[in-house]
C-alpha cells in the first residue's frame, strides 16, 4: 500500500530524514515512535506530500510520487492532489473550523475535494459521525465539544473521504488524560474495520495492541523496527532505553 525507499528531507542545511525505507501492506497498522525532533511527523507528512521529499521514492496504492532515488530514471509520477484523496490525516491539534458545525466540518472536504452535492455530503457526513459515535452532536460547534469529541470529528472528517490509508500524528497528545481513551477506542474501531494506518504515538499500551509493524526513529533514521512483540523483544539499546523511559 505504501512504500518509502531512501526518503531524504532537508530544511536548508539540516537533513532531518536521512534515508527512510518503509513498506506498509494493505490493512497493516504501523506505529512510529521516538524522541522529539527525530523526524516522525516529517515521515508522515512525506507520505501525503505535505513535505515533499528532497530525494527518494514514494509509492502509494500502486502510484509513484516524489523525486525518485538519485540516478533513478523518473518515470510517470502521480499528482499530489490525487494522493491526498487516497491518504487521510489526523493531526494533534484537531484543525476543525470553529465557525462550522461538526456536520459541516466533515462535509466541507466532501464537497471541495470529492465534489459531492450538499445533500449527499451531509448524508455521508452523518454516517461518518455515526461511526465515531457522535451523530447526536452533528449540530454542535467545536467549542461546544470536548477535546476528545473534537478529535473524533476530525477522524470522521478523514474517514468520510474513504481513504485507503490514514495517518495519525500524535492524535491524543493534546488531550486531557481522561479524554484519551475515547479517541483510542475510535482508532481501535477504525483499525478493526481493516483500515491501513500509520500512527505516531507515545501511548505505548495502545501501540502494543495495534502495532503490526513498530518503527523506532532517532535523528532522521529508523534505528530499529519489528513486528508484534517489538516492545519486549527489540534489541537496540536506544529503543529499549526509550521504551523504559516512556512507560
Ligand atoms: N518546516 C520546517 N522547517 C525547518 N525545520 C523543520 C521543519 N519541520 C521540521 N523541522 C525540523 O525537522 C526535525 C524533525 O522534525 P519532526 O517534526 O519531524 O520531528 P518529530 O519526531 O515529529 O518531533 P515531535 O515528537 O516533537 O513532534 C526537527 O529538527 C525539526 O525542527
Ligand atoms: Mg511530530
Amino acid at each position: 500500500m505504501v512504500e518509502l525507499r531512501g526518503i531524504r528531507k532537508s530544511f536548508g542545511d539540516l537533513e532531518v530524514l536521512c534515508g527512510i525505507d518503509l513498506e506498509i501492506f494493505s490493512g497493516e497498522h504501523v506505529v512510529i515512535f521516538g524522541p522529539s525532533g527525530s523526524g516522525k511527523s516529517t515521515v508522515l507528512r512525506s507520505i501525503n506530500l505535505l513535505e515533499p521529499p528532497t530525494s527518494g521514492s514514494l509509492k502509494v496504492a500502486g502510484t509513484e510520487y516524489g523525486p525518485g532515488l538519485p540516478g533513478e530514471r523518473v518515470t510517470r509520477r502521480g499528482k499530489a492532489l490525487d494522493l491526498r484523496r487516497t491518504v487521510g490525516m489526523v493531526f494533534q491539534q484537531f484543525n476543525l473550523f470553529p465557525h462550522l458545525t461538526a456536520l459541516d466540518n466533515v462535509a466541507l472536504p466532501l464537497r471541495s475535494v470529492r465534489g459531492l452535492k450538499r445533500a449527499d455530503a451531509q448524508l455521508k457526513s452523518a454516517e461518518a459521525l455515526r461511526r465515531v459515535g457522535l451523530l447526536q452532536r452533528a449540530g454542535h460547534y467545536p467549542q461546544q465539544l470536548s477535546g476528545g469529541q473534537q478529535q473524533r470529528v476530525a477522524i470522521a472528517r478523514a474517514l468520510a473521504l474513504d481513504p485507503e490509508v490514514m495517518l495519525f500524528d500524535e492524535p491524543t497528545s493534546a488531550l486531557d488524560p481522561e479524554l484519551v481513551g475515547e479517541v483510542l477506542k475510535t482508532m481501535r474501531e477504525v483499525a478493526e474495520a481493516g483500515m491501513t494506518m500509520v500512527v505516531v504515538t507515545h501511548e505505548l499500551g495502545f501501540a502494543r495492541e495495534i502495532g503490526d509493524l513498530n518503527v523506532f526513529m532517532e535523528d532522521g533514521v529508523v534505528v530499529e523496527s519489528g513486528p508484534r512483540g517489538f516492545f519486549e523483544n527489540c534489541t537496540s539499546a536506544r529503543a529499549r532505553e526509550f521504551i523504559l523511559a516512556v512507560r
